[in-house]
This record gives C-alpha cells, sequence and structure tokens, in this order.
C-alpha cells in the first residue's frame, strides 16, 4: 500500500513543481535587474535576469513612448554590450546531445534617444547564426533555431562588427523531445523561416506556450482563395504527448481550397538564394467526420515532384510529412497539395514549418582545453573578455592566447599569456590539461607554492617565471629567470626521458610474457577442450593463421551425441528444428538443425556451397552481450546445424503470451530492461559490425532470455543466406519476414532495409506494452495487425485501454508513455520517419530512469527457475 501512495505523492509534486517552472525551460529577460524574477501573465513562463549568464554588459530601458500595452514585458529592458568586440552569454544547465529550441529576441525600443538601431552579429557557440534585427525604434523581432548542443552548455555570442552596439532583449531555450526535428543533429542546426497555422482571422492571441508544450510561438497565415475550417467536434483526443506535441488551437483548424477543386498552392524562398537548403515539416489531421461516400485523399507535390501521397489524414490523428533530405537547387520553391482523383473532398492542410538548413562546419576547441582554461578562469578570477569558445572563431580567440587549428579536427591551445594578471596561490592543476600548450608565461604574478610536477610533464613546455616569484619545486625551477629556463629545461626532460625508455622497455618485456602466457594458454585451452567436447579442430589455427580461436566446426556424430540424438526438439525456428543439447563439459546449448528444404535452398548452384560457411564464419565475429552467443556450426553432406549457447529462459514471445511454463507476467521494469537489451543488440548488428548486419527477422520469438532475464537476440544473418536471391524469395514465405512485424515499405521496394528492422522492433515494443502478438483477431474473427489496431488508440491519447492487463496497472506511466511515443516513431509507415536504433536506445535509456529498483529487481526469477525447470541449469563457464 505504501507504494501507490508514494507514486501518486510523487506525481503531485512533479505537477506542482512543472506548474511553476516549466522542465527544462531556460528564459531569460535580458537587462533586467540582477536576482530579480517574474511571471508573465499571458504566457505564465517564469522569467529571470541575466546575471547569472552573462559577466559583461549594461542593462537599459527602452524609450517610454514604445512601452504600450501590448508590448510583452521581455522587451522593455535590453542589455547592451559597448565594450569589447565580442560578448557572449553562457546558458546552462543543458544536456549535451540534446535537442533544444533557442530563440533570441530584439527590441531596441530607442534606448540612447539616437533613433539608429544597431546591426551586428550572433553566433551559436562557433557557428554563425543568421539573425534578424528591429529596423526601427518600434518594431521587435524574435529569431529562433534548432540546434543540438554539443557541449553542456549553449553559448550566444554577439559581435560588433562596426554598425553599432550590440543589444540583447530576451532569451529563450526549450528541450525538444529526442525525435523531433530530427534534421537537426551534431553538425547541422534548423533555422526557422515560417512557422504558421491558420485561423478565421489575423487577429486574436499569440499560440505559444502554454497551450504549446516546446512554447513554439505560431503565426497565423491568412491568404486569398484559402477558406479556414475548424474541427467540427469539440472532443479533444489530443495527447500532448505525441513528440511533435502540436498544440490543440494549431491542428484544430486548417484551410481547404474556397473552390473544391483548387489545389492548395503556396511558394518559398530566402532571399532567392538556390544554394540554401530547407526542411519542410507539414502538420495534418482530419477536422470533419466524413460520411461513408466521403472521402479525402490528396498529394503533396514539392516543385514538381510528388513528395509525399497518397495522404488520408486519420480524424483527429495528427500527420506530420517532412523529408529526411532538403530541399535545394532552386531559388522559389513550390509545393502543391493536390487533392486525387478518387477523393470527394478537397486537400486539407492544418500547420506548416520551413526551415532553413545551418551546416556547423566550424569546429569547436578541444573540449579538455576548454575545460581546462573556464577551470583556470574561474580559479583565478581572471576578469578578462575570455566568453564563448576561446579559439574559434580564430578572429576572437580570447585575449593572452593562441591556438593550433589543424584540418578538420578541434583546435587546442598551444599558448597562455597570463603575466601580470594578478594571479595569486598555487598554479592550478587543471593547467596539466592543457595537453597541446608550449608556452606558460605566468611572470608577475604573486604565485606560491612549489611548481607542481604536472608541469614538467607536459612535453615540450617553456614556462616564464620572474624572479620575484616564490615558487620552489622538484626541478628548482625557482632560479630561473625569464628567458632563461630552455637550458634548464634540459634537465627535466632527461630524467622523463630516462624513464619513458626504461617505462618502454618494461613495456616491451611484459608484452612479451604476456604473449607467451596466452599462446600457451590458448594451446592449454585447446587440449582441455578437445577432451571435452572431442570437438577442436587444432588444426583450424594453423589452416587460416588467424587467432580465432572460437571458430569451431563440428561433425555430425558430435551434433548427434550432443543432442542425445536429437531427444528434446525445444523449437521450430525459421528454417528449421531447435533442439536442446549439452557439450561435454557442461555448456548448454541450443542446436539448430536446417530443414531439408532449407538445406535445398542453400545447395542450389547459384547459391554456392560456401554460402553457409561464409555466413557462420561471419556469425562468430559477432559478440555482443545482447546477442546470444554462437558456438559453431555443422556441415556435413545435407545436415546441416548451428549451435547457440542455450538461453534458459526461453523467448520473449512465449513469455508475452504466458506458454512459458516458467514464467509469471514481466513487470513494467523487466520489460524496459528487455526492450533496452534488444535495443543495444540491434544497434550494435546494425552500427557495431563490419559489414552492418540487418536482422530481416526481428520478432519476439527471436528474442530470448537467459536465466537473468537478460535479453539476446538471435536468428539474424542466416536469413540473410535465404533472402539474398530474388529467385528463391518466392518459394517459401516463410522466410520473407514475419506478417505483423514487417515494413510496410517492404511492398512497393522489395526491400528490407536497417529501417525495416526498426519497424519491427517497434512491433516488439508495442507487445511488450500490450502483451498481444503482432497479429490480432478483433470480434469478427477478422486478423489485424497489432499496429493497425492500437497505433491510432495511443496517438488518440488513450494508452490505458490498450496496456496489458497482466501489468494490473503497475506501470510509471511517464515511462509507459515515452515508450508508446517511440512505438509511434519506429512504426512510422514511411521508413524515413523511423529514428535510427541509436536514437531508440538513448530515448529508451531515459526510460530506464524512471524505473524503481524494486521493478528492476530480477532475483525472483532465478528462484522461479529453480523450483521449476526440469533442466538443471549449471553455469556457462564463459
Ligand atoms: C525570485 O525572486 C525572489 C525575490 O527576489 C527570490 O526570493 C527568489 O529566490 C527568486 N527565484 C528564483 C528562482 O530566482
Ligand atoms: C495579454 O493577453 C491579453 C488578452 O488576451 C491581451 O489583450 C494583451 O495584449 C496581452 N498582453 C501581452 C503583453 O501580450
Ligand atoms: C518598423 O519596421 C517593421 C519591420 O521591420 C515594419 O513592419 C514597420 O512598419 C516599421 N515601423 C515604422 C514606424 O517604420
Ligand atoms: C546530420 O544529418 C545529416 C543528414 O541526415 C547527416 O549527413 C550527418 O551525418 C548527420 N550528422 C551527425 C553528426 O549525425
Ligand atoms: C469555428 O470557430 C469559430 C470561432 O471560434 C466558431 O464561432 C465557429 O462556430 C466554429 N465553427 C465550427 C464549424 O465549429
Ligand atoms: C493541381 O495540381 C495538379 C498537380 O500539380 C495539376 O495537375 C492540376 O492541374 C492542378 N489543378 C488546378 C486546378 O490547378
Ligand atoms: C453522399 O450521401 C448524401 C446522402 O447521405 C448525399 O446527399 C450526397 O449527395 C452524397 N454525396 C456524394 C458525393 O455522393
Ligand atoms: C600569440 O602569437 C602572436 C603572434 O605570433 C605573438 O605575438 C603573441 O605573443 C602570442 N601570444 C602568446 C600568449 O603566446
Ligand atoms: C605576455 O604579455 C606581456 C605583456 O602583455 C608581454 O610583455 C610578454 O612578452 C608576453 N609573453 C609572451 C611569452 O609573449
Ligand atoms: C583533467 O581532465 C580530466 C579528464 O578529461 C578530468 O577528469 C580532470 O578532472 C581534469 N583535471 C583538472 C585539474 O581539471
Amino acid at each position: 500500500m505504501v507504494l501507490p501512495w508514494l507514486s501518486i505523492l510523487m506525481s503531485l509534486l512533479a505537477l506542482a513543481v512543472s506548474v511553476h517552472c516549466q522542465p527544462g525551460f531556460l528564459s531569460i529577460d535580458c537587462g533586467i535587474a540582477g536576482g530579480d524574477n517574474y511571471t508573465d501573465d499571458n504566457t505564465t513562463i517564469f522569467y529571470t535576469s541575466d546575471t547569472k549568464f552573462i559577466d559583461t554588459g549594461t542593462n537599459k530601458e527602452i524609450a517610454t513612448t514604445y512601452m504600450t500595452q501590448t508590448l510583452p514585458r521581455q522587451y522593455q529592458n535590453l542589455r547592451i554590450f559597448p565594450d569589447g568586440t565580442r560578448n557572449c552569454y553562457t546558458l546552462t544547465p543543458v544536456i549535451k546531445s540534446n535537442r533544444y529550441l533557442l530563440r533570441a529576441s530584439f527590441m531596441y525600443g530607442n534606448y540612447d534617444g539616437l533613433d539608429q538601431p544597431p546591426q551586428f552579429d550572433a553566433y551559436v557557440g562557433v557557428n554563425r547564426w543568421e539573425i534578424n534585427l528591429p529596423s526601427n525604434s518600434s518594431s521587435h523581432m524574435w529569431n529562433e533555431i534548432i540546434t543540438v548542443a554539443s557541449l553542456d552548455y549553449i553559448s550566444v555570442c554577439l559581435v560588433n562588427t562596426g554598425n553599432g552596439t550590440p543589444f540583447i532583449s530576451a532569451l529563450e531555450l526549450r528541450p525538444l523531445k529526442n525525435l523531433a526535428y530530427l534534421a537537426a543533429n551534431e553538425s547541422q542546426s534548423l533555422r526557422l523561416l515560417y512557422r504558421n497555422h491558420f485561423r478565421q482571422t489575423a487577429s486574436g492571441p499569440t499560440i505559444r506556450y502554454p497551450d504549446d508544450a516546446y512554447d513554439r510561438i505560431w503565426t497565423v497565415w491568412v491568404r486569398d482563395g484559402w477558406t479556414p475550417i475548424n474541427n467540427s467536434s469539440p472532443v479533444d483526443l489530443w495527447s500532448d504527448d505525441y513528440y511533435y506535441r502540436l498544440p490543440l488551437p494549431v491542428i484544430n483548424t486548417a484551410v481547404i481550397p474556397s473552390d473544391p477543386n483548387n489545389n492548395l498552392t503556396f511558394y518559398f524562398s530566402m532571399n532567392g538564394d538556390p544554394k540554401l537548403q530547407y526542411h519542410v515539416y507539414m502538420h495534418f489531421a482530419e477536422l470533419q467526420q466524413l460520411k461513408r461516400n466521403q472521402s479525402r485523399e490528396f498529394n503533396i507535390i514539392v516543385n514538381g515532384n510528388l513528395f509525399y501521397g497518397p495522404l488520408s489524414p486519420k480524424y483527429l490523428y495528427r500527420n506530420t510529412i517532412f523529408s529526411s533530405s532538403p530541399l535545394s537547387g532552386t531559388k522559389l520553391h513550390s509545393v502543391v497539395i493536390s487533392k486525387t482523383k478518387s477523393s470527394t473532398l478537397p486537400p486539407i492542410f492544418n500547420a506548416e514549418e520551413i526551415f532553413v538548413l545551418e551546416p556547423l562546419f566550424r569546429i569547436p576547441t578541444d573540449s579538455r582545453d576548454v575545460d581546462a582554461i573556464m577551470n583556470i578562469k574561474v580559479v583565478y578570477q581572471i576578469k578578462r573578455n575570455w566568453m564563448g569558445d576561446p579559439c574559434v572563431p580564430s578572429s576572437y580567440s580570447w585575449e593572452g592566447l593562441n591556438c593550433s587549428y589543424p584540418d578538420s579536427k578541434p583546435p587546442t591551445i598551444i599558448s597562455l599569456n597570463l603575466s601580470s594578471s594578478g594571479l595569486a596561490g598555487v598554479l592550478a592543476p587543471s593547467l596539466a590539461n592543457l595537453t597541446s600548450i608550449l608556452s606558460l608565461d605566468v611572470s608577475n604574478n604573486s604565485l606560491t607554492g612549489p611548481v607542481p610536477e604536472f608541469l614538467a610533464e607536459l612535453p615540450s613546455l617553456k614556462v616564464l617565471f620572474d624572479n620575484n616569484a616564490n615558487v620552489s619545486g622538484p626541478y628548482d625551477i625557482n632560479h630561473c629567470e625569464a628567458g632563461s629556463c630552455k637550458k634548464r629545461r634540459r634537465k627535466i626532460v632527461v630524467p622523463i626521458l630516462a624513464s619513458s625508455i626504461s617505462a618502454l622497455v618494461m613495456l616491451i618485456i611484459m608484452g612479451f610474457v604476456l604473449w607467451k602466457f596466452t599462446q600457451r594458454r590458448r594451446q592449454r585451452g585447446a587440449v582441455v577442450r578437445d577432451k571435452a567436447g572431442g570437438s577442436i579442430h587444432k588444426t583450424q589455427y594453423k589452416r587460416n593463421g588467424s587467432l580465432h580461436s572460437e571458430n569451431q566446426r563440428f561433425t555430425y556424430t558430435e551434433v548427434v551425441n550432443m543432442t542425445n540424438n536429437f531427444e528434446s526438439p525445444i523449437g521450430n525456428g525459421g528454417f528449421g528444428t531447435v533442439y536442446h543439447g549439452q557439450m561435454r563439459e557442461g555448456t548448454q546449448v541450443a542446436v539448430k538443425m536446417l530443414s531439408v528444404q532449407s538445406v535445398k535452398l542453400l545447395s542450389h548452384p547459384r547459391q554456392g556451397s560456401n554460402e553457409f560457411q561464409n555466413e557462420a564464419q561471419l556469425l562468430m565475429r559477432v559478440h555482443h552481450k545482447n546477442v546470444v552467443p554462437f558456438i559453431g556450426y555443422c556441415q556435413e553432406g545435407d545436415n546441416m546445424a548451428l549451435i547457440y549457447e542455450y538461453m534458459a529462459l526461453g523467448n520473449l514471445g512465449s513469455h508475452l503470451s504466458g506458454t512459458n511454463s516458467n514464467s509469471k507476467a514481466l513487470n513494467w521494469g523487466q520489460r524496459l530492461c528487455i526492450a533496452v537489451d534488444v535495443a543495444l543488440g540491434l544497434e550494435y548488428l546494425h552500427n557495431g559490425c563490419r559489414p552492418p548486419i540487418i536482422h530481416r527477422d526481428m520478432k519476439t520469438t527471436n528474442i530470448l532470455l537467459n536465466e537473468r532475464l537478460e535479453a539476446k537476440i538471435g536468428d539474424f544473418g542466416m536469413s540473410k543466406v535465404f533472402l539474398q536471391d530474388d529467385e528463391f524469395t518466392h518459394i517459401s514465405t516463410a522466410v520473407k519476414g514475419t506478417a505483423g512485424y514487417l515494413d510496410p515499405e517492404y511492398f512497393g521496394t522489395n526491400n528490407l532495409t536497417h529501417r525495416s528492422d526498426v519497424y519491427s522492433f517497434g512491433v516488439v515494443l508495442l507487445e511488450l506494452i500490450t502483451g498481444q502478438p503482432a497479429i490480432i483477431r478483433n470480434t469478427d474473427y477478422e486478423k489485424r495487425t497489432l499496429v493497425d489496431w492500437a497505433c491510432p488508440i495511443i496517438a488518440g491519447g488513450d494508452i490505458q485501454s490498450v496496456a496489458d492487463p497482466s501489468l494490473e496497472g503497475d506501470y510509471d506511466i511517464n515511462s509507459f508513455w515515452k515508450v508508446a511515443e517511440i512505438v509511434l516513431a519506429c512504426t512510422s509507415p514511411r521508413s524515413i520517419e523511423r529514428p535510427t536504433m541509436t536514437e531508440v536506445v538513448a530515448e529508451l535509456k531515459d526510460c530506464l530512469g524512471t524505473v524503481t529498483a524494486a521493478e528492476r529487481t530480477r532475483s525472483w526469477k532465478i528462484d522461479q527457475v529453480e523450483k521449476t525447470s526440469s533442466i538443471s541449469f549449471q553455469p556457462s563457464p564463459r
């Protein structure tokens, strides 16, 4: 009884917190008094002053003439930067690698009485941010960019270009869900050009937070020939947890062409520059409940080519259409939304966003150097204009340091001049982290204490102290005078060199001993195994000249012995029957005998008789904790077998369907851990293997659980052997992937890609949520895919009604939602809209944080096995 109360209390607390401060929002009103803060009446956003984020600049107020009733409060004050070329805000805390919406707002408001709005440059990190500034005293402007944080802070710099004093009114930072606006990544940002929605009149309140959970600002677009319509039903089925999180007032209105036979056509361009690249996001939802004889279906044509279609948005179901590659190569881009021939209703269009892609071609300074120099700045409280990146852009590098700029590598700091900087105390240890530094001048300070050894460890450092410095150290540098350190340095270098040489000799000796040792162990290991399994081919090493010690080929007799003449079948895989077996030294194995039909396919002359062996060799090289360990294979005439480590708890499918005798229902924490395991395994196959491996038959019955309930992926790789040759794919439908898991794009392209695995993985996640199989029967005994049934319900926000009843409602709603969100992304019908496994892993790991320790504990499983399993488990020697 304690836990439910606790969780209710926790969620109440979470609610209370999120009401007062928007989660992860950084809302800075620049130029208000230090320590001030307020909640904006209209948006309920909580703003703070900027003093925590910058040391320089002066606060100003706009002229009273411009302080109108309708002017948002953030524009009333501004901070100006009369000193220094570059002044930077350091926005923190941010989560490294997270995607953020960053907005900077400007109002000059004739604060200086000159009525001359200045022009200046802005940078995000080290890359230029093209901003629009007000051209007169009365106007204000905001600029927005979607960017990925490359560090644990984001710096925003204003640069004086000689056209007036830079200023700023507000800075806002909003974290986005990881699966939204994927085009923004570490190497490119998205600068907002337009964000429009539609309504009956142009006037009315601005749509942003709290309607928009990401605090995007939506501008109304009114066009002749386009008729706005609104949702005819007041029902709100939208959940705000889907990753584009379109606000209800945005998606609840749309336009249709005033003449139902017309298209919805619009153009966009930025300065007519054909070199610019764009990303377009179009949002759709059906707002009318269609009658039986009505239909709405349309194509989206961009620059004369079909971009997407036909699209038939479902009733109150959000659809976001975007391309994975940017649009470019023309001065003016055209978008035509055109109804198909069979459609009885005109096209509908709810909202759009157009971004300019900004490649981030400048590489920031080596982050280790940045950390070190930031630390030095703090330790010595250095009062210089040290802001933003130390080395980049080179024209704004920090005063008193020089950098080296190697090609396509991060710049590093090579010299530092801290002379006459009022330094006191000892030399900061973080100096040691400036590993590329060649010259350090700390003369004319009041440093005390010993010269730390780390200074001597820096490879080719020239240090300048002065006579007055009261420093002493192991290397007698205190007698060293400015400019005369070179001679002394040799003294430092010699012992280091001497010790490096002896270290090198030691290393070589140790390496030799180790090599000898492993050689011996290898031989001994082989002999032991030979006795135990009777199956080792010692000659294998010699033949291949390689050290693939795991490379085991077994004879058929050995396979017969291992399985006790195929006594205990434990399953039926895609290509044949699987038997339980045991090697003589005790390792339990699963032996997959390929069926006669499969073998026939393999032995077809075009397929090449070595194909099986090649593939088996490939499997040997696959090692990952979430992939079923491959032990060896057998190939003797028509007898072909694959031998894997035995997984004590069987396959995931049997646990979810309740057919596994070992099983009681998996709890939510266990399901999450399994999901992460599988995602990691699949990510490894996609990205960790060369060549990458596409599983092609990802499903719950191919996910195996060991006695600790750790999930491992099985049955991959071989599918390639069978699937590669088009001539044979028609023979057996069984090997073409499994119904319910199959990428819908496969039917169009006949091609399975890693994105198809992502789709199938999404189905696996959906099974974990719902406990239902991938193909379900409805009340009319009609077959349907789980995706078709569950995804619209989830997208409609009603997640409880699809949750697996055997969870008995006991799950963390946040992680449950997040997984549901990932399911929607992975099972997106268009493969380009699906995330990569790397992105999925990142998202899922986030969820794990929400699992309670109690949920994660799996110990009961082991008891369960020991009590009920007929096979007594012996720990594997691996
Ligand atoms: C907001 O201002 C009040 C009064 O100055 C202060 O007590 C409070 O700590 C501030 N809150 C934040 C989050 O800065
Ligand atoms: C705040 O909202 C009210 C009512 O919608 C509107 O009249 C007023 O102009 C808004 N104020 C600002 C500063 O946006
Ligand atoms: C000020 O500039 C804005 C856009 O830059 C423009 O829309 C507005 O008409 C201008 N106002 C005056 C008074 O010139
Ligand atoms: C960012 O996305 C582009 C386009 O998809 C891709 O070419 C690039 O490699 C990505 N960069 C990173 C760091 O992922
Ligand atoms: C559309 O919205 C307007 C203003 O909110 C409302 O007066 C009108 O009745 C709505 N129309 C429909 C069809 O719901
Ligand atoms: C609408 O667009 C389609 C495709 O571009 C075109 O074939 C058709 O003529 C257009 N219809 C009208 C009325 O402009
Ligand atoms: C659809 O059915 C309604 C009657 O239910 C009828 O009035 C209307 O004309 C039909 N529309 C079409 C396009 O067939
Ligand atoms: C940086 O380089 C310039 C030009 O070579 C030189 O004058 C200056 O002393 C160097 N600064 C430091 C800190 O070494
Ligand atoms: C460091 O700066 C001081 C004065 O700014 C200058 O005299 C000195 O030569 C510089 N040191 C080096 C190594 O450039
Ligand atoms: C130097 O860098 C390492 C790792 O990059 C870090 O752990 C350590 O704290 C740094 N040392 C100092 C003194 O900053």
